[in-house]
């Protein structure tokens, strides 16, 4: 078991003025912050992030929105990061998702649902080297 995580805000969160809000929150619930930066995806480096759901009928637009502004991107790091994170921000589609959770807070849509978690810790480690090299992690 890994401890650490990876996660993006995702357009949504960052175009209505919740960065600061979602990092609080993620920061109150235990995790800190090993890497962390403010940046853009283009169309081709988000449909390569989230290549995995390439045959899904939604990728198209997962895509786009991804790349439609600002992000933040980060590596969390917490005893059982992975899981705990994931519980942190809920169900994909908002509508499902517990009191309390990020995205319940956040969310509008099943699409735009103001941040990404990772979902093992294989994939924690790979999507935390697409955005880190190792002089921007601690
Ligand atoms: P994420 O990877 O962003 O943390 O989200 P997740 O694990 O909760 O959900 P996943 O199945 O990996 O889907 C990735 C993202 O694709 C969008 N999606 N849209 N329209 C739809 O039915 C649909 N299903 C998924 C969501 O933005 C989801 O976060
Ligand atoms: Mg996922």
């Amino acid at each position: 078991m890994s401890n650490r995580t990876f996660t993006m805000i995702k357009p949504d969160a960052t175009s209505k003025g919740h960065t600061g809000a979602i990092l609080d929150q993620i920061i109150k619930a235990g995790f800190s912050i090993k890497a962390m930066k403010w940046t853009s995806l283009t169309n081709e480096k988000a449909g390569e992030f989230y290549a995995v759901h390439k045959e899904r009928p939604f990728y198209g637009e997962l895509v786009t929105f991804m790349s439609s502004g600002p992000i933040v991107a980060a590596i969390l790091e917490k005893e059982n990061a992975v899981a705990d994170f994931r519980k942190l921000i809920g169900a994909t589609n908002p509508a499902q998702a517990e009191e309390g959770t990020i995205r319940k807070n956040f969310a509008a849509s099943v699409g735009e649902n103001a941040v990404h978690g990772s979902d093992s810790d294989e994939n924690a480690a790979i999507e935390g080297n697409f955005f880190f090299s190792n002089l921007e992690r601690f």
